[in-house]
């Protein structure tokens, strides 16, 4: 009886081993444990047994029942996951499309410059922020410390939204400037943020356009001063230029939501009929900036005495023009293909400024 055993363990082994599909391995199930099956079969006769041969037959066949059931669980999971690769390896669909040898698209300037600006201030520990293009007359002006009498906002050519129910009427955003107060209002100091993004006023001709981008710069603390002020700019400049020096000149100047406020000029040359930064006689006006407004703290609900800090906003167009030698702004924005071919940057170039802003 023994040596039987032995001798159907290892058929059954051999059958188990040589099914190779699913359905294969369920038709040795049902020929060995199943009801009929050849295991059910012989321990069907235990009954008939005596007492001390059962003895002996009852755990041989219990094993050899274990030691079937566990080799076709064994079968089976391999048989099921050869299925599923299978299924796999047909079902494959190749997403991707090789890469064109001509590229058709290129990168705006303005967001080359954008995404240049936002590296630079990136490495010196900034975050991108963002705000709205339809803002509150609150974020805009009045909480820039530009009250609605403010000759200030004569300045600023608004386009005004139609009125609201109660009577408040939305701006399309005169500056990015309302991203600092949305930063200061939502998140406490140490604040380290950029916002560039699309500005617009109501003027047109070479060097404006009624949409435009700015980049905004804020950052508050405890001790931050003027000389943190310069050292960002000329920090900033110098790698935006892609030049080993930069000599900023600071002019007092007014902002509502700047004390003291200045507008800061770098050294250039206009030798040869195009700009060079970093050197030379002249002097071009880049952007505004000043020590953050005591006012415009409050009005976010900072305590002057505690913090104080420095922002800056600065055409992102302009400094484009500048960097890129482009000498009409309306073009910027004309969607001419040949432009934007001559202009425009390769669309898997990221600008690092390990591997190079503009290269
Ligand atoms: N918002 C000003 C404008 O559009 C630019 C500006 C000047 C922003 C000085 C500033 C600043 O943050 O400090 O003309």
């Amino acid at each position: 009886m023994q040596e039987q055993i032995a001798s159907l363990k290892a058929e059954i082994s051999a059958q188990i081993a040589a099914a190779d599909t699913i359905t294969a391995l369920e038709d040795v199930r049902v020929a060995t444990l199943g009801k009929k099956g050849s295991v059910s079969g012989l321990m069907k006769n235990l009954g008939g047994m005596s007492p001390d041969e059962r003895k002996v037959m009852g755990p041989a066949l219990n094993g050899l029942k274990t030691e079937v059931a566990n080799e076709l669980a064994a079968r089976k999971d391999v048989l099921e996951s050869a299925e599923l690769e299978a299924r796999l390896a047909e079902e494959r669909v190749d997403v991707t499309l090789p890469v064109l040898d001509h590229p058709q698209g290129s990168i705006h300037p303005v967001s080359q410059v954008m995404d240049e600006i936002a590296e630079i201030f990136a490495n010196l520990g900034f975050d991108v922020a963002e705000g709205p293009d339809i803002e509150s007359d609150f974020h805009n002006f009045t909480a820039l410390n530009i009250p609605e009498e403010h000759p200030a906002r004569q300045d600023h050519d608004t386009f005004y939204l139609k009125p609201d129910a109660d009577g408040n009427r939305k701006v399309l955003r005169t500056h990015t400037s309302p991203v600092q107060i949305r930063t200061m209002l939502s998140k406490q100091p140490p604040i380290r943020i950029i916002a560039p993004g699309r500005t617009y006023r109501s003027d047109s001709d070479a060097t404006h356009t009624p949409m435009f981008h700015q980049v905004e710069g804020l950052v508050i603390d405890k001790d931050t001063h003027l000389g943190h002020l310069k050292g960002t700019l000329e920090a900033f400049l110098k790698a935006f230029f892609e030049v080993d020096a930069v000599t900023l000149r600071l002019r007092p100047s007014y902002f509502p939501f700047t004390e003291p406020s200045m507008e800061v000029d770098v050294q250039c040359s206009f030798e040869g009929g195009s700009v060079k930064i970093g050197d030379g006689n002249d002097w071009l006006e880049i952007l505004g900036s000043g020590m953050v407004n005591p006012r415009v703290l409050e009005n976010c609900d900072l305590d002057p005495t505690v913090y104080q800090g420095f922002a800056f906003g600065c055409g992102i167009d302009r400094l484009a023009m500048l960097k890129y030698g482009m000498n009409d702004l309306r073009a910027f924005f004309d969607g001419d293909l040949r432009w934007l071919r001559h202009y425009g940057f390769r669309a898997l170039d990221l600008p690092t400024l390990a591997g190079g802003l503009s290269r």
